[in-house]
């Protein structure tokens, strides 16, 4: 019996408009669409992890609005545990997106029900985390529950994979009971102190890894977009995994379809590099389709887009 994935991180509404470009500071656009889709970094890498017929629970919150209901039914319909999933006084999380014709994208997150992930909710489900064979979390929820999670599945010796997104500092505890963290090239930037603007290159993705090992994590992933992925392995192994070339249409979610991919490929026993490669498959799938959730694709999607590659 395989032990599950438990992702515990944030449900959001992602209210997405699409323009010519993303706006620049101070500037008002005329838009060409407006969508709303299922998001949350945490429900995105569950709903991955779902569609890749891996087993998945979450332990997350949403708001006892009407966007509540329908996020957990979106979990749900991806075959996600959602008994973890509880309901909350007030507003559910939402994230206002724009997306240029390049696919790339800003995101402005308020976090609304994320914010009331608490300690005390990692405790009241010690139990379904204890059965976990990897934890996924990422920094939309409040910090001190990540440290408590980070202290439990150390204390646990459940490998715990960060993905450090939205970047910010990191207490030195969360980061030493980290098995895997999984930046992109911003939050590679900020966590490495290097300047806004300093193009991350695999020489520099090389540095920031060394300097992140430093810090205390086991094993680092540098999600490069179209570069690929820089891994760096507590076995001393550094390498770079080129992405595949697709047409972006929309960026979104393409970190947390990387990870999802990511862990299940390691969960079926994969070495890191073919983990890597079948993540790059994931998210260049993902980017090929609108939204965050309806992005994920399943395994067989992979397996198809990985034969047509070789
Ligand atoms: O990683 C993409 C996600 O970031 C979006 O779905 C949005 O909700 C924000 O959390």
């Amino acid at each position: 019996m395989r032990k599950p994935i438990v992702v515990v991180g944030s449900i959001n509404l992602d209210l997405v408009a699409t323009a010519d470009h993303v706006p620049l500071p101070g500037e008002t656009l005329t838009g060409k669409s407006f969508n709303t889709f299922h998001g949350g970094k945490g429900a995105n890498q569950a709903v991955g992890v779902g569609r890749l017929g891996f087993p998945v629970s979450m332990v997350a919150k949403v708001g006892d609005d009407a966007f509540g209901t329908e996020l957990k039914a979106s979990l749900r319909k991806a075959k996600v545990e959602v008994k973890a999933v509880k309901t909350v006084t007030g507003s559910s999380g939402v994230a206002l997106i724009n997306i240029g014709s390049d696919g790339q994208n800003n995101i402005v997150v308020v976090p609304g029900a994320n914010g009331k992930l608490l300690p005390k909710d990692i405790s009241a489900n010690s139990g379904l985390l204890r059965k976990a064979g990897m934890i996924l979390a990422q920094l939309e929820i409040p910090l001190i529950t990540l440290e408590t999670l980070a202290v439990f599945a150390h204390r646990n010796k459940i490998p715990l994979m960060l993905d450090p997104a939205p970047a910010r500092e990191l207490p030195g505890g969360v980061l030493q009971a980290v098995s895997w963290i999984t930046p992109n090239e911003s939050e590679a930037r900020i966590l490495c102190g290097l300047a806004p603007n300093e193009a991350v290159t695999p020489r520099t993705a090389a540095r920031c890894a060394d300097l992140l090992l430093a810090r205390g994590p086991k094993n680092v992933v540098i999600k490069m977009g179209a570069q690929g992925a820089y891994i760096a392995t507590a076995d001393g192994a550094r390498q770079m995994v080129p992405s595949f070339t697709v047409k972006a249409v929309d960026t979104t979610a393409a970190g947390d379809a990387f990870n999802a991919g990511f862990a299940v490929s390691l969960l079926r026993g994969k070495e890191p590099r073919e983990a890597a490669r079948y993540a790059s498959a994931v998210a260049a799938i993902s980017v090929t389709r609108n939204g965050a959730q309806p992005s994920m694709p399943s395994a067989r999607d992979v397996e198809r887009f990985l034969k047509s590659q070789d």
